[in-house]
This record gives C-alpha cells, sequence and structure tokens, in this order.
C-alpha cells in the first residue's frame, strides 16, 4: 500500500525544495500517495490562517509529513506555524544529526554526532506577559513527564544506532529549579541504559567544547532554547544550513523538515540548496522503515559530494537546484 505523506511547499525557497526532494525519493520506486496542503504565508495568503486546521488534521492522520520552511508573518497576532505545529501535534522531539559531507570544505572532518532538543516547552511555551510597561517576563516551563520522554527518545536513537554516549546539555548550576529537573531526570532514565555512556556538560562549556573538538560529543539532549542554537552551531560545523536536514517526532505522528528557513534572498531563483531537505527526507524514509532506499539517497548525495560534480551557489558551486538533483539521480 501506497504511503500517504503530507507535502507542505511552504514558502520562498520552500516549493523549490520540496519540489527538488519529492522527485529524488519518487525516483526509489517506492509507492506514495501525495497530500500537497498549505501552511505560513501561502495559507495566510489563500485562506486567512497559517496553520488551518485541515492542514493539521491532514498531517496528523497522514504516515509522514515533508515540510518545506514556512514564514511567519511578523505583526499579525499569529504564533509561528513550526511552534504551533510541534505543540498542537506534540512533536516533542526535534531529532537533528550532523555529519561531515566529503568534499564540502568545514572545519573539521569527520563530525558525526546527534543533537535531539525537546521540542514542545521551555522557552517555547508561548507563555509571555507584561508586567507592568517596559517589563515583560517569559516562562520557561520544564516538567519531568517532557524531560523523561526525551530522555528515553536520546537513549533509544543512541542505542538504535549504536551510538556509545549520550550528554545532557544544560545550566542546572543557574537554573536550579528547571535544569535541575532536566539533569536529574537524564540521570534517572541514563540507569535503564546500561549499554550507553552518560555525562553532563553545562551549555557555555558545551559549545565551546563543540567549536574547539566536535568529536568530544557523540549524542547530546537539551531543552528547547538550547537544542534551537546548539543545532544551527553543529550545522555550521558541517558546510553550513544548506546540508542540515532534521526530524519533527511524536507518538505516531512525524514531521520532516531542513533546519534552514525561506531564504527570502534567493527565493524563486532556482539557486536553493536542496540537500538538507533531500536528507531530511532521508530520515523520513528511515522513520517509515525504508532503509533501502534511504541508503541509496545518501549514497548518491555523498558520491555527488566526493565528486565534486555538482554543487550549488551555498556552497561555492554553480548548479542550479534541478540540476543538482540530476546529478543525485544520476547516482541511482
Ligand atoms: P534562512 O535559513 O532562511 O537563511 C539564512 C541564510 O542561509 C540566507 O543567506 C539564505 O540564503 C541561506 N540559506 C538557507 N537555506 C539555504 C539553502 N537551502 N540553500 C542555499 N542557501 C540557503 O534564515 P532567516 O533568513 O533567518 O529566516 C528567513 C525566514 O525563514 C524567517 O521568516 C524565519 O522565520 C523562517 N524560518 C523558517 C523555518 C522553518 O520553517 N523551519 C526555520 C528557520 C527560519
Amino acid at each position: 500500500m501506497a504511503y500517504r505523506i503530507v507535502l507542505i511547499a511552504g514558502d520562498g525557497i520552500g516549493p523549490e525544495v520540496t519540489a527538488a526532494a519529492k522527485r529524488v525519493v519518487q525516483a526509489t520506486g517506492i509507492e506514495f500517495e501525495w497530500d500537497n496542503r498549505l501552511a505560513g504565508q501561502a495559507a495566510l495568503d489563500a485562506v486567512g490562517a497559517p496553520l488551518p486546521p485541515e492542514t493539521l488534521a491532514a498531517v496528523r492522520n497522514a504516515d509522514a509529513t515533508l515540510k518545506g520552511p514556512t514564514a511567519t508573518p511578523s505583526g499579525t497576532g499569529f504564533r509561528s506555524v513550526n511552534v504551533e505545529l510541534r505543540q498542537k501535534l506534540q512533536l516533542y522531539a526535534n531529532y537533528r544529526p550532523a555529519r561531515s559531507m566529503p568534499g564540502v570544505p568545514s572545519r573539521y572532518e569527520n563530525v558525526d554526532l546527534i543533537v535531539v532538543r525537546e521540542n514542545t516547552e521551555g522557552l517555547y511555551s508561548g507563555l509571555e506577559h507584561e508586567v507592568v510597561p517596559g517589563v515583560v517576563e517569559s516562562l520557561r516551563v520544564v516538567t519531568e513527564p517532557a524531560s523523561e520522554r526525551i530522555a528515553q527518545f536520546a537513549f533509544d536513537s543512541a542505542r538504535d544506532q549504536g551510538r556509545k554516549r549520550v550528554t545532557c546539555v544544560h545550566k542546572a548550576n543557574i537554573l536550579k529549579l528547571s535544569d535541575g529537573l532536566f539533569l536529574r531526570t537524564c540521570r534517572r532514565v541514563a540507569e535503564r541504559y546500561a549499554d550507553i555512556q552518560f555525562d553532563d556538560s553545562i551549555i557555555d562549556a558545551a559549545a565551546m567544547k563543540l567549536v574547539l573538538n566536535p568529536k568530544s560529543f557523540d549524542v547530546m539532549v537539551m531543552e528547547n532554547l538550547f537544542g534551537d542554537i546548539v543545532s544551527d552551531l553543529t550545522a555550521g560545523l558541517v558546510g553550513g544550513l544548506g546540508l542540515a536536514p532534521s526530524a519533527n517526532i511524536g507518538h505516531g505522528v512525524a514531521v520532516f523538515e531542513a533546519v534552514h528557513g525561506t531564504a527570502p534572498d534567493i527565493a524563486g531563483r532556482g539557486l536553493a540548496n536542496p540537500t538538507a531537505l533531500i536528507l531530511s527526507a532521508v530520515l523520513m524514509l528511515r522513520y517509515l522503515g525504508e532503509k533501502d532506499a534511504a541508503d541509496r539517497i545518501e549514497n548518491a548525495i555523498r558520491t555527488v559530494f566526493t565528486t565534486g560534480k555538482s554543487r550549488t551557489g551555498d556552497l561555492g558551486g554553480k548548479a542550479t537546484t534541478e540540476q543538482f538533483v540530476d546529478a543525485v539521480l544520476a547516482e541511482f
């Protein structure tokens, strides 16, 4: 039976990179039933809401969703589409691997680590208020159940992938209650995984260690805001946003998207690097249990970069989005 995949083209370079990823995924020969849905500015323009209820329902009922980046219209009173999707569908785990790409110039070779970010609470809970004019508060919510499920997800991911160590990244020395709870919960979960080592690192020290020696880490787990920042840092360690994929995982629902945004500066010109979204589609195929197809795509991309056959402008090349996809498909 065909997999039911919701495709959200999104805004800016979204339609270009989603079309590219769809082409590559289709080339595997696996049967997909694509359900195109709107979100972001495109949805606001068409139906007056950035995340229409029909889109939310379709994502909930699909086997998986492949999503292009969406712009959140600012000053309109609407919440971020991504934050809304993650909270409403309880996509609690944001999984962001950072792996060096052969042939892509970057500061380090052989970086291979995973950032697991708690995706539903922390400073992204959306609880902000003005105390008095000129003073606002944003609440940073940390709960034991959410900390437990993200820690468990990090250890399960480590085990599935034959990884050796999970590091809890936190600021428990200062945020004694909130990050204290997060760290204590990670420690407790670690006791159930005797085969995986566990340690912890304060966020500022972790940032320095990542830049000095990314090999100090294997799987890193952290709350929402730290994960947002650290995963862009790790994307930078392996060649930039054009290469960084991600998965948002809940119970029976999952959304796969690139780490990058809508790139308005290059949108509509066929210049976007589709690799990050294609690699997100690879994560989707693994999630669906289609390991062979995922390996084929990943190997084809790595061959294109290793041989230097095609490269988009962000990586110093001249290829258009479509030409890059042609090069990947030629390696199938
Ligand atoms: P951005 O990631 O869109 O762009 C940053 C820089 O990276 C730009 O110079 C852009 O051209 C370049 N870039 C990004 N992706 C690229 C690709 N695939 N190929 C080649 N170059 C690429 O970040 P920015 O400018 O901060 O955000 C723009 C918009 O995107 C904002 O409205 C933001 O809210 C939204 N956004 C959406 C996300 C999502 O839907 N998942 C994630 C991040 C931002």
